[in-house]
């Protein structure tokens, strides 16, 4: 597998999934997880996909990584559809440079085993590396995420802290050398203290080593913090697109404002908290929500890539129906 120094890290294009679900009795039921999402991110930058639960964030994730195929749309990383990666090669060469990091730190770590076989298998598996190499790789690797391999690398999974898992497990993406992680929540199980380390942690590794990273979160208030772009998500749409200040400042999607509305810090609380009209805030959200699951439209370019998708029979300023 190449890379092309021209195209985004990433790029997906109108890619959609539905699921179909067959219960043991009534009707199949279908879900439109995703529908015609298109992104790009570029190597040493961050995208966040924002949005309430249900709304597909983890979806996007699960596709990128390949745990399953789009129902149709394009994956392309590095300029290749990853749906046209063949052989087994290419394929695991692409699973090891995307990685995923979850909520749970503990899900990708066997409670069983220490640290050190955590980052040993892959050292050996993907870069070949044995004997005082290996030990000296691991090492290394874990000072790259700041914990102290003297402490760190004989301890159990158990043994460590929420945000030193969530660190070995970045550990681990170093370890095979991934060029993009998909981050999906990876703070929301963390202490509230030490999810800013962790965050500046992925910005670090984002800045210094050029990987991209797609950051997962319900917390458009923060996105920002790491992602220079944000993407608003709902019911499996993108409703919003662009630079994380601008939409953030500027939102123009009603349930952009809405998300914010329910960020208690003022600085970023924007106006549209209800219908001015005597509206209650939660008649107004319904209202909101239910016209957003409209199919998009048009999108308009607000400020210089900063893009608000318009929906079928709404009027764009209120959410209401036209
Ligand atoms: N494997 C699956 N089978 C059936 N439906 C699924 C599957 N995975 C996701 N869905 C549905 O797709 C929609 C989007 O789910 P997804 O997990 O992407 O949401 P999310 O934005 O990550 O939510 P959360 O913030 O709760 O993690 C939901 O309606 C979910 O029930
Ligand atoms: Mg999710």
């Amino acid at each position: 597998m190449t890379d092309d120094n021209f195209s985004p890290l990433l790029e997906l294009k109108n890619v959609s999934k539905t699921f179909l679900l067959k219960p043991l009795f009534g009707q199949e039921k279908r879900v439109d997880a995703l529908r015609n999402v298109s992104l790009k991110l570029e190597a040493g930058r961050a995208l966040a996909i924002v949005g309430e639960s249900g709304s597909g964030k983890s979806t996007v994730g699960r596709a990128v990584t390949r745990l399953f195929q789009p129902t149709s749309g394009n994956i392309l990383f590095a300029g290749r559809d990853i749906g046209g990666l063949t052989t087994a090669a290419d394929q695991m060469t692409y699973l090891r440079m995307v990685q995923m990091v979850f909520q749970d730190p503990f899900a990708a770590l066997n409670p069983a085993h220490r640290i050190r076989h955590h980052l040993f298998r892959p050292l050996i598996l993907h870069q070949g590396l044995k004997g005082d190499a290996l030990e000296a790789a691991a090492r290394q690797t874990l000072a790259d995420v700041e914990l102290d391999p003297n402490v760190t690398l004989d301890k159990y999974p158990h043994e460590l802290s929420g945000g030193q898992r969530q660190r070995v497990n970045l550990a681990r993406a170093l370890a095979v050398d991934a060029r993009l992680i998909v981050a999906d929540e990876p703070t929301s199980m963390l202490d509230v203290s030490i999810r800013r380390s962790v965050l500046d942690l992925m910005r670090r590794l984002k800045l210094e080593r050029g990987i991209g990273f797609l950051y997962i979160t319900h917390d458009i208030a923060t996105a920002h913090y790491i992602a220079e772009d944000t993407a608003v998500m709902f019911a499996g749409q993108i409703v919003e697109y662009g630079p994380s200040a601008s939409v953030i400042r500027n939102p123009q999607h009603p349930y952009t404002r809405l998300l914010l509305s329910a960020v208690p810090d003022p600085a970023v609380r924007i106006a549209g908290r209800s219908g001015e009209q005597g509206q209650s805030f939660s008649t107004h959200a319904e209202t909101v929500r239910d016209a957003s699951r409209r199919p998009v439209g048009q999108s308009v370019e607000v400020t210089p890539g900063h893009f608000v998708f318009h929906h079928i029979d709404m009027n764009p300023s209120t959410g209401e129906a036209a």
